[in-house]
């Protein structure tokens, strides 16, 4: 999918390249995973773009429920075209984080999204393959990729929370035999994360032992990795030192996220960082000038602020440095 843009310079033209989740899977396979970044207005989509570019990494726009309904659904759409025309060696996709079979339709008639989620992993498996094959055949139709979900993550998805002990790791044989009942893209497996910032007490590791097993069986099939943030100790405890009360929690080990892509998590979530980095620096900004009133001087702050993370966490993901690489293959076809 391609969002031509009509050339009024007479230079030579470069067009926005929204393409799907599964043209960049394809590309990152085994080697490195996409970051999916959640957004909800011009700044977070202003960093985003801006840290993509630096680190010349592909990357997905993920968009939620609760995303679309902040302000209107148009609204965000309409900044993610005008990023677009901004930054036009950017190549991502744009997808619907977490969604219900409705909304799925909503997005896959609007003609923007090139990738969706069909969350149905609260209902039992029958159902959620039910589903799931419904969603993946109205969106096969408009040529835009499917990413579904099998296991429970602990934390809040949407408005659903999962309690830490009703959280299910992803049984690798039934994840055989979704993606086979199914044909979705990809899959969005619970490999021991959540959402949220209160992950875990003290140092944990993501269990690779069931992501070998699903590897094993789904060999090539491109799998994603929900709560992937890191919640850096450093950020909350500025946070905290500037007024803040985020409990003592920790997130992902950023070490596991390349040694996770290597065992086929080719796109790897993450929200919660962003909204950390958001707070730290609204609340440093407005304790250190208690007397200013004007929202730019933050914003203008976190939209640098926010870019040098994206970058970070390309760089972490092994994205960093793959655009032109992947704008080669993309165009060979
Ligand atoms: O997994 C959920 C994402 O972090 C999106 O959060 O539903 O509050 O927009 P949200
Ligand atoms: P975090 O809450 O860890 O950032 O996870 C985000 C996510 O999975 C969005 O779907
Ligand atoms: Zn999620």
């Amino acid at each position: 999918m391609r969002l031509e843009r009509p050339d009024t310079t007479g230079a030579p033209k470069l067009t926005t390249m929204i393409v799907t989740t599964a043209q960049l899977f394809k590309h990152a396979y085994g080697k490195y995973a996409v970051g999916a970044y959640n957004i909800n207005n011009a700044e977070q989509a202003m960093g985003l773009f801006r840290g993509a570019i630096e680190s010349q990494a592909p990357f997905i726009i993920q968009i939620s429920k609760g995303a679309r309904s902040y302000t209107d659904k148009r609204m965000l759409e309409a900044i993610i075209r005008a990023a677009g025309d901004i930054f036009p060696e950017a190549i991502f996709a744009v997808h619907l984080d977490h969604g219900d079979e409705a909304t799925c339709y909503d997005c896959i008639d609007s003609g923007f999204f090139s990738s969706v989620m069909i969350d149905a992993s609260h209902d039992p498996f029958e159902k959620n393959v039910e589903i799931t094959k419904r969603v993946v055949e109205r969106a096969h139709a408009k040529g835009i990729s499917v990413e579904a979900e099998l296991g429970m993550l602990g934390g809040v998805e949407e408005d659903i929370k999962v309690e830490d002990g009703h959280a299910t790791l992803t049984d690798p044989a039934e994840a055989e035999d979704f993606v086979k009942k199914t044909g979705c893209d990809s899959l969005a497996c619970a490999i021991g994360t959540s959402h949220g910032a209160f992950k875990f007490k003290g140092k944990q590791s993501l269990h690779f032992d069931v992501l070998e097993k699903i590897k094993a069986r789904l060999p090539g099939f491109p799998l994603v990795m929900h709560g992937s943030s890191s919640v850096p100790q450093d950020e909350v405890a500025r946070i905290n030192a500037a007024g803040g009360k985020i409990a003592d929690s920790s997130g992902v080990d950023v070490k596991e996220y390349l040694p996770a892509a290597k065992l086929g998590v080719t796109k790897i979530n993450i929200d919660t960082d962003g909204r950390l980095v958001w707070t730290r620096v609204h609340r440093e900004f407005f304790r250190d000038k208690p007397s200013e009133f004007d929202f730019r001087p933050p914003g203008k702050i976190f939209i640098a602020e926010y870019a040098k993370f994206i970058a970070s966490r390309n760089q972490l993901l092994g994205s960093a440095g793959q655009l032109e690489d992947l704008r080669k293959s993309l165009s060979a076809k």
